[in-house]
């Protein structure tokens, strides 16, 4: 966040009212600053006060999972709620029409019909594009396989600002399946944003990050480095980003065990091989990769890290659903 803008001009600038928010390819720097800064306002409020402000009254949600879920659902679901908006879901695809043989545009192209915004879960790579060209509701997307995650990427982004008080001249080290993780691809690919990010890519050759996704980061002038050492890969680092392997998308139970409890961050391991000053973090939910034991080091940041998403969360529904004048109107309330 080095050129600050204020809510109010990027507000003007219209970045996020009515769009889809599909992919993190689709920020930029300023819309990021503008939902942050909302975002700020929004915990600073607290929740007496939002529960008391309901400018999303009357909005209904759709909150579509078709794939497992906790924290991701009930956060968005609370994020609207907070904000007045009723919310509908649906979870699973027994109790849903797919399961009777429907596609994913027409269930989309039904449900747009019926609310003010769509957040779909689903396990297939760019459904979430596929709704979004079947609908003139808003979409946004909440993991489409081991496609993207772009609102974990953002909540990931506000918390790194938040614990380090920065977004260049960063060295991330994140840790497990890189392969399959849709976080880690999202999060690194908003990284591309700023300057002086180191990327370091810690996981087995065969869970490393996806080859065009290296060559993208390259591209964009991150430095990548690929290892899977996990002590050496985690000394220099400033922010740690562990992440659990994606059991449900190994093609057998016998490839999955070949790599469990790999790679464990415990105490110890911190205290002998870290920066003083690391920041820890993980989308949740954790398997086996960070001992609980590392719970209570104020570097562990990964409850924090949800804490935020609901913020986040509620940032980014104001500014996809409100017209400009109707956010303006609302802050001035406050
Ligand atoms: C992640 C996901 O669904 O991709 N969870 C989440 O949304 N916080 C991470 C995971 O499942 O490992």
């Amino acid at each position: 966040m080095t050129k600050k803008q204020t809510i109010e001009s990027t507000i003007q600038a219209d970045t996020w009212n009515g769009n889809n928010v599909v992919s993190v390819s689709q920020f930029t720097e300023s819309a990021i600053d503008a939902l942050f800064e909302l975002t700020d306002r929004l915990k600073a409020m607290g929740r007496s006060q939002l529960r008391q402000w309901n400018p999303l009254s009357g909005y209904v949600l759709s909150n579509l999972f078709f794939e497992a879920s906790t924290r991701s659902r009930i956060s968005f679901a609370s994020a609207f709620q907070y904000l007045g908006g009723s919310v509908d879901n649906t979870v699973g695809v027994v109790f849903s029409s797919i399961s009777k043989g429907e596609s994913l545009s027409d269930t989309i192209r039904v449900v747009q019909g019926y609310v003010d915004v769509i957040v779909l879960r689903h396990f297939t790579v760019g459904s979430a594009r596929i709704a979004a060209d079947n609908s003139t509701t808003p979409i946004i997307n909440a993991g489409d396989g081991i496609g993207e995650h772009p609102t974990q990427a953002l909540l990931d982004l506000y918390t790194i600002y938040n614990e380090t008080k920065r977004l260049s001249d960063l060295t991330i080290a994140v840790v497990g399946d890189l392969q399959h993780g849709r976080t880690v691809h999202s999060l690194v690919h908003l990284m591309r944003l700023y300057t002086n990010i180191h990327i370091v890519a810690i996981a087995p050759n065969d869970l490393q990050l996806p080859a065009d996704s290296v060559h993208a980061l390259q591209g964009s002038g991150i430095r990548v480095t690929q290892t899977d050492d996990f002590k050496v890969g985690i000394a220099t680092a400033d922010v740690i980003y562990m992440t659990r392997l994606q059991r449900e998308r190994f093609q057998s139970e016998s490839d999955y065990e070949r790599f469990e409890k790999l790679y464990i961050l415990n105490r110890a391991l911190i205290e002998s091989v870290c920066k003083p000053d690391v920041v820890i973090m993980h989308p949740l939910p954790r398997t086996n990769e960070i001992h609980p034991d590392v719970d209570d080091l104020n570097q562990a940041a990964y409850f924090r890290q949800t804490d935020n998403g609901l913020y986040v969360r509620m940032a980014l529904f104001l500014l996809v659903l409100l017209s400009p004048s109707e956010l303006r109107n609302h802050l001035n309330t406050v």
